[in-house]
């Protein structure tokens, strides 16, 4: 059986010949960033490089585990000895030491994308410390460190705009931040050694990176030609064995699933709760409207019968959003509010959505959701319909109208229209 040998406490670990992994080990979290659940903990981890003319320090820790950074660093390199610091990402799990760092190697210049820059000024302004030397870098550039180069990509938004990857030529190593990491702690570091931690990559991706896709197709774009020995993130497992499956694993992952696209069909689905089934009257209407227009394939789903997670997927590509609710004690119901705060781990800005709904005497649901809507960057470009109570035949036929001028829009048969404030000046 084999025995689980965990990297000795306060070890820097070899990771290629001069490269090292001076991370920390954070195996109590059980919640990242308020809202990720994290069943293993997590680790940050940070790398030295050694070149014959310097030395690199690329990305450091969340601020609580400074400590075990600097044992881990001083036990490879002194800090004189650091010309460089690669910031991959300045979200505080990777930029928690870096103030300390700056004090104890003054002579080093960092190394950032251009996004980065504001954000490094503002991480240093509690210590009222200047900003440091640094210099923006985007794809291609480069750092010589004698014998060894590093050579930037830029991969913005994964997961902030400040994003970077930096690939150690040499050696074939990438340094990718938080993509391809997963909150997965494991003091046996390794890919090959650590246990199963699938599930965790794949959370990861579907949590931090899923709405941010187009980014990732870009980021692989750039990094699938590379000569990859192994590919080190900035959370979870170092992948060294068969690194390339899980650039794969992200390529798919990324995908768009469905096939309409590729028919260039617009898609629209209407989601519905109806406690008396009167928005189930106006669903449909809305539906049967939607589907007079050609090239609009129309789904009509009933929440009541299913959980906010089971639409992931479909609202992730579709075009058109339709949410009927009725109003009870003033609001839209629970199973809707869902649906819409689920939305936040797919990129829905710039879909189409309405809104609609039966009512008995005050009927503010509408108005709520088109607000939400309009507040996750979605167009709303069909007033919402309201109904009291029953819809009558006139009424259903303002629901058909609804989803057909919605579809109309799906299909540029109408064309959105921004005003421009400017312009009637
Ligand atoms: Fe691991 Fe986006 O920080």
């Amino acid at each position: 059986m084999a025995m689980l040998t965990a990297i000795p406490g306060d070890a820097a670990v070899e990771i290629a010949p001069g490269v090292h992994w001076v991370g920390a080990f954070d195996p109590q979290l059980r919640n990242f960033d308020i809202i990720l659940k994290t069943a293993n903990g997590t680790s940050y981890n940070a790398f030295l490089v050694r070149g014959e003319n310097g030395v690199a320090v690329i990305d450091t820790v969340k601020e609580h585990f400074a400590d075990d950074f600097f044992r881990r660093l001083e036990s490879v390199a002194r800090y004189d000895e650091i010309t460089t610091i690669v910031l991959n990402h300045l979200e505080p799990d990777h930029s928690g030491a870096l103030p300390e760092l700056l004090r104890r190697a003054p002579q080093a210049t960092v190394y950032l994308s251009s996004r980065a820059q504001m954000m490094l000024k503002a991480l240093l302004k509690p210590g009222g410390g200047q900003a440091p030397e640094y210099v923006p870098v985007s794809t291609g550039d480069t750092v010589e460190l004698g014998g060894r180069t590093l050579r930037f990509l830029h991969t913005p938004y994964l997961h902030w705009p400040d994003t970077q990857c930096t690939y150690l030529e040499e050696d074939g190593l990438l340094f990718t931040g938080d993509i391809f990491g997963c909150h997965f702690c494991d003091e046996r570091l390794f890919n090959d050694r650590v246990g199963d931690f699938r599930f965790s990559f794949e959370y990861y991706y579907a949590q931090i990176m899923r709405p941010f896709r187009e980014h990732v197709l870009d980021a692989l774009a750039l990094i699938e030609p590379l000569a990859l020995h192994l590919i080190a993130p900035a959370h979870g497992p170092i992948l060294r064995h068969l690194p390339r499956d899980y650039l794969r694993r992200y390529r798919e992952m990324a995908t768009p699933r469905l096939s309409n696209k590729a028919r260039s069909e617009k898609t629209l689905l209407v989601f519905y709760l109806s406690a008396y089934g009167n928005t189930r009257r106006m669903a449909k209407a809305v539906a049967e409207g939607a589907e007079r227009i050609a090239g609009v394939r129309v789904s009509l789903y009933d929440l009541e019968g299913s959980d906010a997670g089971t639409f992931t997927d479909l609202v992730e590509e579709a075009d058109g959003l339709a949410f009927g609710s009725p109003t009870i004690n003033a609001d839209a119901v629970k199973p809707i509010w869902d649906l819409l705060s689920s939305l936040t781990t797919v990129n829905i800005k710039g879909k189409l959505g309405a809104a609609f709904g039966s009512y008995g005497w005050s009927g503010e649901a509408v108005r709520m959701i088109e607000d939400r809507l309009r507040g996750l960057k979605l167009r709303v470009p069909v007033d919402g319909l309201r109904i009291k109570l029953v819809p009558d035949a006139g009424e259903l036929a303002l629901c058909r109208n609804l989803g057909e001028n919605l579809a109309r829009h799906l299909t540029g048969q109408i064309e959105h229209r921004e005003m421009d404030l400017a312009a009637l000046a």
